[in-house]
């Protein structure tokens, strides 16, 4: 068996295609993407899911939102902006080290998924760029960007994340790869939310609309992400016992709960409508919570079983038909039940 530091080769000609011989990793694949020849084929069907979630951000009008903008509270507009600084971090971040990753990876269906979750990660990317050009005054738009050169709560939270991926590029091991992957699962799966939810508030009040529109995709995307990542780790424990640590996923759960219990009580706090220290930590606790519970695992925060902000839930609506569902990460893969989802590459 090969060891997770080996980076796979990008053609593997003395490597096995057959599927008894596949692994997620430490595997000694060709890495031709046969992909009539499918071990894992929840990815398979995560990749229809993935690919039909293709949106282009110019298609939604933020004219209104601009105009919206202005009239937002001074409070709103800090959040608004904050938010977007750390979204604007966690995109690039990802953007740069999925391929890192998928190296390591060595299904090439898996490949495949993480491929186009970077492209889609892409988009995310270039979306800020679009919401920032149309709505904020020219003169502010570089603040936004470089918000974390000012702003140490935001630069400390950058910097942990960023020295979890680096520390695994720098030194690889089986260690840091686990903590690479939980961290990865973290960001999709926990770092996003407070944030969005801020968003469908102001969509509650028909404020910043055209954003919503834009958050509520970009929210689709990142529920296919923690899918992806919840079944890459699912599959590796499966075919590594041991490989993650309980002990150490629970306290980088508990270490990304306080950051972002922190970070929302820095750029929010009690200062906007609808948003609470009180309702921050007890939608944190459950978010992390119901995370834990997918990985099957047992919940870390007792008495935290309630969603505060469920009422929000008709404005994220990313339940429409085709789309990711909201509990998407709560089901098998092959439960899903999307009108173009095929069950194999013969009925194409
Ligand atoms: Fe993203
Ligand atoms: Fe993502």
């Amino acid at each position: 068996m090969k060891a997770v530091v080996d980076r796979k080769k990008l053609f593997n000609p003395l490597g096995s295609d057959t599927l008894e011989a596949r692994r997620i990793i430490k595997g000694d694949s060709t890495n031709i993407f046969n992909l009539n020849n499918v071990k894992y084929q929840w990815a398979n069907s995560l990749y229809r899911v993935m690919m039909g979630n293709f949106w282009i951000p110019e298609k939604i009008d933020l004219t209104s939102d601009k105009n919206d903008y202005v009239n937002l509270t001074d409070e709103e507009r800090d959040a608004y902006d904050g938010i977007l600084s750390f979204l604007i971090f966690l995109d690039s971040i990802q953007t740069n080290n999925v391929p890192n990753v998928s190296d390591h990876i060595t299904a090439p269906e898996v490949n495949l998924i993480l491929s186009i979750q970077t492209y889609q990660e892409a988009i995310h990317s270039q979306s800020y760029q679009y919401i920032i050009e149309s709505i904020l005054p020219k003169e502010k738009r570089n603040l936004i960007y470089d918000k974390w050169r000012d702003d140490k709560v935001l630069f400390e939270r950058n910097k942990y994340i960023a020295e979890i991926y680096q520390e695994f590029i720098d030194k690889p091991s089986d260690k840091t790869f686990a903590r690479v992957l939980i961290a990865d699962y973290l960001l999709e799966a926990i770092y996003f939310y407070n944030g969005f939810n801020f968003f469908y508030l102001l969509a509650s009040r028909n404020k910043m609309m055209g954003t919503s529109d834009i958050i509520r995709l970009i929210n689709r995307d990142e529920l296919s992400h923690v899918v992806l990542f919840q079944h890459t780790m699912k599959e590796i424990l499966n075919e590594n016992p041991g490989f993650f640590d309980e002990e150490e996923i629970c306290s980088l759960f508990r270490e990304a709960v306080e950051q972002e219990i922190n970070w929302t009580n820095h750029i929010i706090g009690n200062r906007v409508l609808g948003i609470t220290t009180e309702t921050t930590e007890a939608y944190t606790k459950w978010l992390a919570n119901e995370r834990l519970r997918s990985l099957g695992m047992k919940p870390i925060y007792e008495g935290f079983n309630r969603n505060p902000y469920k009422h929000l839930d008709r404005f994220a609506d990313t339940e429409g038909e085709g789309h990711v569902k909201a509990n998407f990460f709560e089901g098998s893969v092959t439960s899903y039940n999307m009108s173009s989802s095929v069950d194999g590459w013969d009925e194409l």
